[in-house]
């Protein structure tokens, strides 16, 4: 455990500085990037992945497939070659398998371990500590897995012990989300017969891809209005395959939002993932007025990425559906900074699962416009911002062990009358390496 990376804390502080310009590529996606770790390491053979996102959250998976058997090697070249086991091939782990502060890899991993006959136990940082599992453990216990112990309410640290005979199940996800939903799917792989999952809003959909592109039979079909019904046939043969992971638009959208609150700004992105489960933000600010042009197109490893050149743009708050919050659900601590500074209230719908993240989100941006003068209400699972174009700025935001938080907070301050402070800038590591020399490359001054 090295929860001790919270106790040395980095402030950080963001003022006005001139517009920003210049040609970025985000890291890679951090969702995808954990993917391709776990599910080459069910694969027998040599997979590549180019790109990875080698930011903590992931090297936690990386360090964690270690543990369970496969071999993951990382070349001069930043390439990443992995020999796995197979499907239910993981080995008993030596120790405690520590996901840090990563949720998405704690809970892939979850369900990756619920099909293999081998006992593990999960840990991670304080804030992974607080967040539910238990919504992925009890699908994973109608499958044959079996918790052996947890901290109150099924969280971390637990032991889970691994089916020796998986149990193929129909599955119908209470919440929106592609952990959940993942978990499933990663133990069905070990199942014979079909696992299925419902979901009655679509989630990011990597999963799929990524299982279809590394052999696995699955269908996916429309459910409902905004649902999929998603069908794996267990026990594939997953065959080795290269991955190049693309841009991360939840990255992505931290310097996006920049150039578009920095007066005169002009930033092109390169290589961002267009998937329309991933792209909710892009839609809503075009829909606030926002320049966001798209550039060449190209299909970059399963995935369509697009480079955007974004203008600095005037705002008008608008109304955020609450069927789009799946397809944007890490975006709103950046959405709402962009939100202070439109022309008029923004009102965001059905952000429940905010509360769940690194932190609990609604509450943390809310704190974080409070600080800075700007206008906020909760009502039940909605947020309402009263934007203007000057921001007063001038406070200081607690991050709370959220890389989110701090990296929003950071982009609101290159853009309000005085400086903005963060108590705590080591989370960023998580999911964005390089973000503060990134931001500077593009003339932010954050120091
Ligand atoms: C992720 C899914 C989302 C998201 C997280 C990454 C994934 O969580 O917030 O950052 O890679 O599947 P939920 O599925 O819990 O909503």
């Amino acid at each position: 455990m090295d929860t001790a990376v919270s106790t040395v804390s980095t402030p950080l502080t963001a003022r006005r500085n001139g517009p920003l310009q210049g040609r970025v590529r985000v890291p890679g996606d951090k969702s995808i990037s954990h993917r391709a770790l776990i599910l080459a390491a069910l694969t027998v053979g040599q997979s590549t992945v180019t790109g990875l996102l080698e930011g903590a959250d992931v090297l936690r998976t990386a360090a964690a497939m270690r543990a369970l058997g496969a071999r993951l090697d990382r070349g001069g070249d930043g390439v990443w070659r992995i020999h796995g086991v197979g499907v239910g091939g993981f080995a008993q782990p030596a120790g405690p398998l520590d996901f840090g502060n990563s949720g998405t890899g704690c809970r892939l991993a979850l369900g990756a371990v619920a099909g293999c006959p081998v006992t593990a136990s999960f840990d991670g940082d304080a804030s992974l500590r607080k967040r539910p599992m238990r919504r992925v453990l009890d699908p994973l216990e109608k499958m044959g897995a079996r918790v052996i112990e947890a901290a109150e309410g099924g969280r971390l640290p637990l032991t889970l012990q691994g089916a020796r005979d998986p149990i193929p199940i129909v599955y119908e996800s209470p919440v929106p989300s592609a952990q959940l939903k993942s978990a499933v799917l990663l133990a069905g792989l070990a199942a014979p017969g079909e696992t299925t999952v419902i979901e009655a809003e679509a989630t990011r959909d990597h999963t799929e891809r990524m299982l279809r592109h590394f052999g696995a039979k699955l269908v996916s079909k429309p459910h409902g209005e905004h649902g999929r019904r998603i069908v794996l046939q267990g026990q594939p043969e997953l065959m080795p395959a290269d991955v190049v992971v693309p841009a991360d638009p939840s990255s992505a959208a931290f310097p996006l939002v920049a150039a578009l609150i920095v007066p005169d700004s002009e930033v092109v992105l390169e290589a961002v993932i267009t998937n329309p489960l991933r792209t909710g933000l892009y839609t809503t600010l075009r829909e606030m007025g926002a320049r966001i042009e798209t550039l060449a197109t190209r299909d970059d490893g399963g995935e369509e990425v697009a480079d955007l050149r974004v203008t600095a743009s005037p705002l008008k708050g608008i109304e955020v559906p609450a069927e789009r919050a799946p397809s944007m659900i890490d975006e709103y601590p950046i959405l709402v900074v962009a939100a202070s500074f439109a022309q008029g209230t923004t009102r965001m719908r059905g952000l429940r699962e905010l509360r769940v993240k690194e932190s609990d989100r609604l509450e943390a941006t809310a704190a974080m416009l409070r600080a800075n003068g700007v206008e906020v209400a909760i009502e039940g699972d909605d947020m309402i911002v009263a934007g203007k174009p000057a921001v007063p700025g001038g406070g200081e935001v607690t991050t709370h062990m959220d890389h989110r938080i701090a990296m929003a907070a950071l982009v609101m301050g290159l853009a309000t009358d005085n400086p903005v402070r963060i108590d705590d800038s080591t989370f960023i590591a998580t999911s964005f390496p390089g973000f503060v020399e990134l931001m500077r490359s593009l003339g932010a001054d954050i120091a």
